[in-house]
């Protein structure tokens, strides 16, 4: 059984006292909640400040990108290892944004997620089509190859680590982010399965432990729906992380959803005994 995760991504938001609220808010709503894995991940520039105040929660922090370099001449570049610095569990990388602002390749996010990996934290590698490949219906295609980039173009070493450290793919389909219609729980089953299968291809244990969380318009109204389905481990949100009560709402459901799975599967156990 995979352990449900809830990521805040809070995108180009923020500001020191907003922050201080929404971080002491969700601190609180939270605080008895632990049946899932919460996390929020901020500017860089707010590192310090998910820190301070964080650090003894059960809320996680982590950055939105890193370097594919390590150091030298890349003026304006954050390393992974500099970002490691500010005790973040985890980093996002390739998200459609990324991708669409900054012509970031799938080989460019492959060499970021090495970069996360060898510093030690958790990447978040986001995959997802747009609406175009959606309709025109090559999405598995799309994704696909987004998956082959970590599978086939990490080095074995670096792929290695990713296994013992547990790298986290969200599925976000482009259409879906910020539009306010998310995906179907049945549409995100279905890629979420697709996406394990690729996975299992290379390895099959990792294929059943690895968390594949989806992102696009995930609310306290739809989360319930999306998060009961076998293979959706968990939500990558942008617009409900800046809500503490939406967040919290999004945060608490995937607790309930996991205890609620922990019971069938223990009410099935029992069954079996019969
Ligand atoms: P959204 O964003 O929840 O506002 O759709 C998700 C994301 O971009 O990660």
């Amino acid at each position: 059984m995979r352990r449900k995760l809830v990521v805040g991504n809070w995108k180009l938001n923020g500001n020191l006292a907003k922050n201080q609220s929404l971080i002491s808010a969700l601190v609180s709503k939270l605080k008895a909640e632990h049946a899932a894995d919460y996390a929020v991940c901020v500017p860089f520039t707010y590192l310090f400040q998910a820190q301070a105040l964080l650090a003894g929660t059960n809320i996680s922090w982590g950055a939105q990108n890193a370097s594919q370099f390590e150091s030298g001449a890349y003026t304006s570049s954050i390393s992974a290892s500099m970002i490691a610095e500010f005790g973040c569990q985890y980093v996002i990388i390739g998200h459609s944004e990324r991708r669409t602002l900054s012509n970031e390749s799938n080989q460019k996010a492959a060499r970021r997620v090495a970069r996360v990996v060898e510093s030690g934290l958790i990447p978040i590698y986001c995959v997802g089509e747009t609406l175009e490949e959606h309709n025109a219906g090559t999405s598995k295609n799309v994704v696909k190859n987004q998956i082959i980039a970590i599978t086939h173009g990490l080095e074995d070493d670096v792929f290695a680590r990713a296994k013992e450290i547990g790298i986290v793919i969200a599925y976000e389909p482009v259409w879906a982010i910020g539009s306010g219609q998310a995906a179907t729980p049945s549409q995100a089953q279905d890629m979420h399965l697709f996406i394990r299968g690729l996975i299992a291809k290379v390895d099959k244990d990792f294929a059943e432990k690895i968390k594949i969380i989806y992102g696009g318009s995930m609310t306290p109204h739809n989360a319930a729906a999306l998060l009961s389905m076998a293979d959706v481990d968990g939500g990558l949100i942008g617009r409900c992380a800046l809500s503490a009560d939406d967040f919290s709402k999004i945060c608490i459901v995937a607790g309930k959803v996991s205890q609620v799975s922990l019971t069938n599967m223990a009410d099935n156990g029992k069954k079996a005994l019969i």
